[in-house]
């Protein structure tokens, strides 16, 4: 089944909050944020900006009628600044005019005056000024100090990871409306829908009720609307709280860029320690997040950093800390993978350095050291159903791993100024949100007298195709055709309470409540069928749009109909939530997932060695998807998420001052995969496997973990750089942009 999207995608005829019709009152609001990264605000003078003809109003902290206050997990960042600012984009004022462009003439006349205080932009420099978020979190398993005295190989070394900018086509953007009694409905571009109502009703001082939230769909998120869609719900929520006017805000790309938090760069500290046969014995790590101004999303960003601190590897002996470090940078927040990829990326790091070290291939060691049954995670869970070894070895069959490492060795030996790379990647990533409480969602179903059905869910459109998964998983259960099914846009009004489109949970969760409130009304109106036909209820099937036994059949509007007639209700609530997870904080210890996905990239580069570009010839992959449900749509995350990983390992530069603005605040500073940078050729295939129970229709999750398939591109260009030139020392300082490979290749 296709993308039920992907007709109005295509024509342009899918509707965005941009493209809503808008009331002939509305207004257009536009934020003037802080031009440094940290001060005092000694002054703002608004009075020039307020004389524009068509300025409304400019809103500030003072005009707040609750709390000032958006922080999700920590209460620590203000909506609006009041007299210190925390970095460069930080939001200060509203303004309100009659249109976008009165608005940003009006921008261009507020004068304010800051006090500068001392600006940290690095994980490393908080640290050592002793600047964080909240208290370390570690996890521990073994003994690694005991183990270390035992082992043959022990290196210690540094890694560093860069951020990444969502670029979600869409910008961050909202309709605020006010409605009867101030009540007020809010469109948003969010992934979280709740929080932002949430929020919103926190700063308005009014409760939960008052604020209806409601989402058409997302034009991309990647976690940056997570958390990130709110402040801008909410700044149109009090200016409409004032005006009674209908508050429209986009955000222009520049803002968006230069205002919103990224993924979090890492700055990391291992020693890793390896006994006789190549065993990995001990590890340890220090990760060094830098967080931002605030907490955002990073307390939990850390906790899954943790939980994928040793990837799909088996370390008897672990020891990982995480401290989220207080920077002047906007804060940065989730993105795809929610922190696992920069933990997966020192464990890789790690690996590859006692390789190179050693003088061995580093495919020798990750295979020796693969997770298999029972072995235990460092967090407690043990693993089953473990995928890790059969997606490395069918990968490596499939794709002739040795016949192409034997091409790329001669490949290497007959051209001079280019060289080739292959690695491969395994990858590990746990299925739930890290936080148990989390993991619930609702739908709401309901068959209509004429036999067509109307579905809500909690689950938020954002182009991963969760609707499509959500029409397949009634039409399913109700036995009946795609056709008869229709999304409903997400609201909160209908679905309450709900947790974030993230974690790559939502068609699992949200899809398990549609197939339980659909079972339910199945067995209502199994009962109708079985008195329609006379005969037991254990003989009817509904089954593409039909009952039939024996030579009598009853459509399934006539089942519909005739359940109307004797009042039997045709709308179901169900509510699910994950059984079996949970988690001890106190003692870091539990059964956090409800299952793991696995997965293994084979990638293959050639690095042209006078100019130091490169190509990813090729990145050849064997996932578990379980029993999926919608290959196509699937194969689609997988593609998607592999760029984006590669364009976070090779290209995507983010690059601050160090007075904390962004230098990369546009695209032509900031290059993201493209057509001719994107794997000339990607072949994903699908592991055989029987899927898993909690996974929806046995198909399991699939948005984030192919992204750390992207990982294996910095691996592979760094075995071609080394073969050009085996002087060059690896930094594991990613990006590998084509400026470091060329710097290393002359080294
Ligand atoms: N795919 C598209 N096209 N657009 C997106 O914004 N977000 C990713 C992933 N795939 C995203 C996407 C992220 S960060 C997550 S957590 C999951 O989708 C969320 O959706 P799911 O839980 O339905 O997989
Ligand atoms: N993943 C993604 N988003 C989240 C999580 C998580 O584990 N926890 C809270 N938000
Ligand atoms: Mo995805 S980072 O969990 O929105």
């Amino acid at each position: 089944m296709k993308n039920i999207d992907s007709y109005t995608h295509l024509r342009g005829e899918s509707l965005f909050v941009d493209d809503m019709s808008v009331t002939h009152d509305t207004l257009f609001g536009l934020t003037f944020d802080s031009p440094k990264a940290h001060g005092k605000i000694v002054s703002v003078d608004y009075s020039k900006a307020e004389q524009v003809s068509g300025v409304v109003r400019i809103f500030t902290y003072k005009d707040v009628p609750g709390v000032n206050q958006i922080g999700g997990i920590i209460p620590d960042e203000p909506l609006w600044a009041e007299d210190e600012v925390h970095f460069w984009g930080q939001p200060i004022a509203f303004i309100v005019a009659e249109s976008e462009v009165i608005a940003k003439k009006a921008r261009l006349l507020i004068e304010i005056e800051i006090a500068e205080l001392p600006v940290i932009t690095t994980a490393k420099e908080a640290k050592a000024k002793g600047s964080f978020i909240n208290a370390p979190r570690s996890f521990e398993m073994g003994d690694t100090q005991k183990s270390f005295a035992n082992c043959e190989h022990i290196f210690e070394g540094e890694t560093f990871s860069n951020g990444q900018e969502h670029l979600y086509l869409e910008t961050q953007g909202c309709y605020a409306v006010p409605l009867e009694n101030g009540n007020i409905k809010i469109t948003s571009s969010t992934q979280g829908p709740t929080f932002v109502q949430k929020i919103t009703a926190q700063v308005l001082g009014v409760a939960m009720h008052k604020i209806e939230v409601d989402v058409i769909r997302l034009g991309g998120g990647f976690g940056g609307k997570e958390d990130q869609a709110t402040p801008w719900a909410v700044m149109a929520a009090v200016a409409v709280s004032h005006l009674k006017k209908p508050v429209k805000y986009i955000l222009n790309r520049h803002d968006d860029l230069r205002m919103t938090g990224k993924r979090h760069p890492y700055e990391s500290f291992y020693k890793i320690g390896l006994d006789e046969d190549l065993k990995i014995q001990a590890f340890e790590v220090e990760f060094l997040q830098n967080s931002g101004a605030a907490a955002d999303l990073s307390p939990a960003i850390a906790e899954r950093t943790l939980f994928h601190a040793t990837n799909s590897y088996f370390i008897p002996n672990v020891a990982t800390t995480v401290i989220s470090c207080k920077t002047n940078l906007p804060p940065n927040t989730a993105f795809r993978g929610f922190g696992g990829p920069q933990g997966m990326f020192v464990i890789e790091s790690a690996i590859a350095r006692v390789a190179h070290e050693l003088g061995i291939d580093k495919s020798v060691l990750q295979e020796k050291n693969l997770l298999q049954e029972n072995d235990q995670f460092s967090y407690g869970q043990i693993a089953t159903q473990v995928e890790a070894k059969n997606s490395w070895n069918s990968v490596k069959q499939n794709f002739e791993y040795d016949i192409l490492k034997a091409k790329v060795a001669q490949f290497n030996i007959e051209n001079e100024l280019f060289k080739k790379g292959i690695s491969l990647m395994p990858i590990t990533f746990g299925i739930s949100f890290t936080n148990t409480p989390m993991n619930h969602a609702r739908a709401l179903v309901h068959i209509y007298q004429d036999g067509s059905v109307g579905v809500s869910t909690g689950a938020v459109e954002m182009g991963q195709s969760v609707n499509t998964k959500m029409l397949q998983v009634a039409a399913h259960t109700l036995g009946i055709a795609p056709e008869k099914v229709k999304l409903e846009s997400t609201n909160t009004t209908r679905v309450a309470n709900t947790s974030p489109t993230a974690a790559s949970a939502t068609a699992d969760l949200n899809g398990k409540a549609v197939q339980k409130a659909c079972n339910a009304l199945i067995g209502r109106l199994t009962t109708v069928a079985s008195n329609m036909l006379n005969v037991a209820e254990s003989e009817i099937r509904f089954v593409d749009n039909v009952v039939k036994v024996d030579s009598e059949e009853l459509t399934w509007e006539e089942i519909v109909a005739q359940a109307m007639l004797e009042r039997v209700a045709l709308t179901e609530n169900a509510h699910y939530a994950t059984p079996i997870i949970h988690f001890d904080k106190t003692k870091e210890k539990g059964h956090p997932f409800a299952y793991h996905v696995y997965g293994t990239a084979l990638t293959e580069v050639t690095v042209d060695c006078l100019r130091g570009t490169y190509e990813i010839d090729a990145v050849s992959i064997v996932h578990d998807f379980g029993n999926s449900m919608n290959i196509g749509i699937d194969i689609g995350q997988v593609e998607g998420a592999l760029a984006q990983g590669i364009g976070w390992m090779t290209m995507e530069e983010i690059a601050y001052g160090t007075d904390g603005r962004l230098l990369s605040n546009a695209l032509s500073t900031y290059k993201v995969p493209d057509v001719f940078s994107a794997p000339k050729k990607i072949n994903v295939r699908p592991l055989t496997t029987g899927g898993h129970d909690l996974a929806i229709l046995k198909s399991k999750a699939v948005g984030e973990p192919p992204l750390m398939y992207g990982i294996g591109a910095y691996f592979a260009i760094q075995e071609a750089v080394i073969a050009f030139n085996s002087n060059y020392k690896p930094k594991f300082h990613s990006p590998f942009t084509p400026e470091k490979v060329l710097k290393g290749l002359y080294e």
